[in-house]
């Protein structure tokens, strides 16, 4: 059934509060819920409940017959209640049972839940809703070591913890963990003197993994409060590192629990990427505790008012912590590999979604990161001082409530006095508008006239024009700037824009830092390319001047054209002073990737074939390593890191710049430096990034038996090996090597982390994955058909691998959809899955 946005109806009830105890076993936890209802409106009560052997019902001790309660649903009529009562409940539930891992469900023998989206009505009858919000009071009894849940611990005795969540929260929010786990400690005292304990619980060995994640979390406590004037408010803030997570962490209130990915981390066994993550994600989470627990979401047809505004915050967290350039690239790089790739198919759906079947389908690159991207837009049109006072306005207003971008909007409306009537449009129509420049130069005046379109998407023909902010500055044909970031306002579907006084044509530097998640199309020749390569005041444009350059090479060439000489030129300027800025340079010396150039070409109205992109992409790498041997070369040698391994910017940098020297130059040695590297590397970063091009270059033998020797034990490194094989396999080998893992005993396919690393690992090589003979479409839909009865969530994600299967030739397309359709028609295919796999269906 799919459930609409305008359906929406106030729940009639609140909660005073809820009381939860816990008789936790693996195959029959009792769970005895008392919940305080006042009547606030007209209606019966209705509650969610699904997979729940229900024991006994009573409201105000009258018991009630339990046959009522089927169908996920339970409805008491009203005139059986009275105006203020209390609903009590037994359940019992099956934790062992439960592989989908949402609600409780046990992991490596602890106990643990999900609730978010809709996880809590299978540990009880509730009002599964996130508007509806209570105190929780929680008592846990079991022989585990450890009883956490959210807020502060009441009293922990033999065998039994109670705990008290003051803060109302709504019941995705609830989070319990029992386990044998031991903590990292540490404290944090809030800016109004609040003493803080903070824990990360991890399995007894792991604490000397912990260390990072717990520094993470102190800064961004202290971050909040500096930025945002947020402050912590409960005397505990526990972490859990679980290793069976269907998504990267959840917010629970007071109680993180997260994939131990996002968790672990020591300079053996993490990369200089896992690191980053781990402290974004600790900051992500800890950021929700105002944007997104004190204030909540209504229905989650909003999700991305928490998910979009705490993205945003914790890109700037990431940002004031390393590098602003780098990271700015960073998230348009993820953006565009992931999100536009999203608005161009058949998943298209706007960041406010209107309808869905199935909510868990909705966490998508869309609701969160397309979501950032409009509230930078916001802040860009306001200016810092209005986002500043719209936040205050926001944090004052709505604490304590469940809101909608509405009332987002009308705190930015009233408190800058700016109307958003028509950038609201962001929020509700999909797609990526496309923005065409086109110049006109004379008498010293440059008129640029712009043009938007945004392509129809699944349910929205019409797409009128939107706010774009388009900053851009301009160059002058010596490299000078001639005219400092501006930001133009369009609203129109098509407008000009006039700079005059300007004595020699210059070149524009369009969409500095990425001022709005549009498409541009343009006319610009690769010597100003090189211009702007070169002299760009603005890092991301410069950055993104270059990356064309490549991008318009690879294209030419993956049609037999010619291309590249520019690029490579370009590339010997910029090696020259690599060493000024190693990030920047080896952001600029990866290549664009072959997925990136296939929706280049499909976004320009061709079919792209991934061999000729893997060939030519292949063919630009030897030239420019041939080309700039010695330099890079030179570099490689001199981008190293003494001393012992730290993993901040600065070293991540330089590995980087290493990296991507050691890529180009293993096109033509012979991966002799990659297999050195390989043997001598002290640090997983170099250990993986040097395995990733030994692989590559099929001389990977016996990196790969040392690699599995030496970390058989550790879950999470065997990841990384599960997934760089199908991921750096020549394509024409990759699924066969993805075949011979999977028959592996220590494929342990229930992990969705395991399972990722391997199919998410062959789907993201392109070339592989999109097999002409269809073998990379059979393989992964094999285990999509195996995971669904186990796992419906993460089968339903992995099924995006497909949403781009329209863009290719007949014959691949005819693979897929016979693949595609052996899925649809599984017999008892999961609602997630469904959903997913007919939306992708319907793009054909
Ligand atoms: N709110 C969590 C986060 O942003 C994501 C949890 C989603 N889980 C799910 N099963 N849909 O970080
Ligand atoms: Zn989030």
């Amino acid at each position: 059934v799919t459930q609409y946005l305008a359906d929406w109806r106030p729940y009639p009830f609140e909660i005073a509060e809820t009381r939860l105890e816990f008789d936790l076993a693996p195959r029959a936890t009792r769970v005895r819920s008392q919940i305080d209802f006042r009547r606030k409106g007209a209606g019966d009560l209705v509650l969610d409940g699904a997979g729940l052997k229900t024991l006994s019902l009573a409201i105000d001790g009258k018991p009630l017959d339990p046959a009522g309660a089927t169908g996920g649903r339970l409805v008491i009529p009203a005139a059986d209640l009275p105006d203020a009562f209390t609903f009590a409940a037994e359940v019992e539930i099956d934790p062992e049972a439960n592989t989908a891992l949402e609600g409780l469900y046990l992991s490596g023998g602890m106990f643990c839940t999900q609730c978010e989206a809709e996880g809590f009505r299978h540990i009880t009858w509730y009002p599964d809703r996130p508007d509806v919000m209570a105190p929780f009071r929680v008592t846990i009894r079991s022989d585990k070591p450890v009883l956490l849940s959210n807020g502060n611990p009441v009293s922990q005795g033999a065998g039994q913890a109670v705990w008290h969540d003051p803060w109302p929260k709504p019941a995705y929010l609830f989070a319990l963990v029992a386990g044998d786990l031991v903590a990292v400690p540490d404290s944090f005292t809030t800016m109004s003197g609040r003493q803080v304990a903070l824990n990360v619980w991890v399995r007894p060995g792991d604490q000397d993994r912990a260390g990072y994640a717990m520094e993470s979390l102190i800064r961004s406590m202290k971050w909040d409060e500096e930025a945002y004037g947020r402050e912590y408010d409960l005397d505990v803030f526990n972490i859990v590192a679980v290793d069976d997570f269907n998504m990267g962490a959840m917010e629970n209130k007071g109680l993180n629990i997260f994939n131990s990915k996002l968790v672990l981390a020591s300079a053996e066994t993490a990369t200089d990427g896992d690191y980053e993550r781990i402290e974004g994600v600790i900051g992500h989470e800890y950021f929700h505790n105002w944007t997104g627990n004190r204030i909540t979401c209504r229905d989650w047809f909003q999700l991305c008012l928490k998910e979009g505004l705490t993205v945003f915050r914790d890109q700037q967290f990431t940002s004031d912590m390393r590098s602003a350039a780098v990271k700015r690239i960073h998230d348009v790089q993820t953006l565009r590999a992931r999100q536009f790739r999203e608005d161009a198919g058949p998943l298209a759906h706007p960041p406010r979604p209107d309808h869905y079947q199935e909510i868990n389908n909705f966490y998508t690159a869309t609701v969160y990161e397309k979501g950032a991207e409009v509230i930078g837009m916001l802040k860009r049109l306001v200016g810092d001082q209005g986002y500043r006072r719209a936040l205050d306005l926001y944090f004052d207003r709505h604490d304590g409530q469940a809101c909608t971008i509405e009332d987002w909007i009308k705190v930015f409306q009233d408190a800058t006095g700016r109307d958003l009537a028509q950038f609201k449009r962001w929020y509700t129509d999909a797609g990526t508008p496309r923005l065409t420049l086109s110049e006109d130069w004379r008498d010293g005046t440059l008129t640029l006239d712009f043009r938007q379109e945004t392509a129809p998407t699944p349910g929205q023909p019409d797409k009128p024009p939107r706010v774009i902010p388009i900053a851009l500055g301009l160059i002058g044909p010596n490299g000078d700037e001639v005219l400092p970031t501006t930001v133009l306002e369009m609203t129109e579907a098509r407008q000009s824009f006039r700079f005059g006084d300007l004595g020699a044509r210059p070149v524009v530097s369009l969409l500095r830092g990425f001022s709005a998640p549009v498409t541009v199309s343009r006319e610009i020749a690769a010597d100003e390319q090189a211009l702007l390569l070169a002299h760009d005041t603005d890092p991301y444009a410069r950055w993104q001047a270059g990356h064309d350059l490549a991008l318009d090479a690879l294209i030419a060439r993956s049609t037999g054209a010619e291309g590249g000489a520019e690029f490579s030129r370009a590339i010997g300027g910029l090696l020259d002073d690599a060493e000024a800025d190693p990030a920047f340079a080896a952001l600029c010396l990866s290549l664009p990737g072959e997925e990136e150039i296939a929706t280049t070409i499909a976004a320009r109205g061709e079919i792209p074939d991934p061999d000729a992109i893997h060939a030519a992409r292949e063919a630009l790498a030897r030239d420019i390593a041939s080309a700039h041997e010695p330099a890079l070369a030179r570099l490689y040698e001199a981008m190293t890191t003494p001393g012992p391994y730290r993993p901040d910017a600065e070293g991540a940098g330089r590995r980087s710049l290493r990296l991507a020297c050691l890529g180009l130059l293993s096109r033509i040695d012979g991966a002799a430096r990659a297999e050195a590297l390989f043997a001598a590397a002290s640090n997983m970063t170099e250990r993986q990034g040097a395995l990733e091009w030994l692989i590559a270059a099929g001389r990977d033998a016996e990196a790969l038996a040392a690699f599995a020797r030496e970390f058989a034990g550790n879950r999470l490194v065997m990841d990384k090996w599960f997934m760089v094989q199908p991921l750096r396999a020549a394509p024409g080998l990759a699924v066969a090597r993805a075949r011979d893992l999977a028959a592996r005993p220590d494929f342990d396919w229930k992990n969705p982390n395991r399972f990722r690393a391997l199919i998410g690992g062959l789907g993201a090589n392109h070339a592989a994955f999109h097999a002409a003979d269809g073998s990379g479409y059979d393989f992964a839909v094999d285990w999509l058909m195996r995971l669904d009865p186990v796992n419906p969530q993460t089968t339903a994600r992995m099924c995006s691998a497909f949403e781009t299967w329209t863009r290719y030739d007949a014959t691949r397309q005819a693979h897929a959809r016979a693949a595609l359709g052996q899925l649809a028609a599984m017999p008892g295919l999961s609602r997630n899955t469904s959903e997913m796999v007919t939306r992708i269906l319907a793009g054909g």
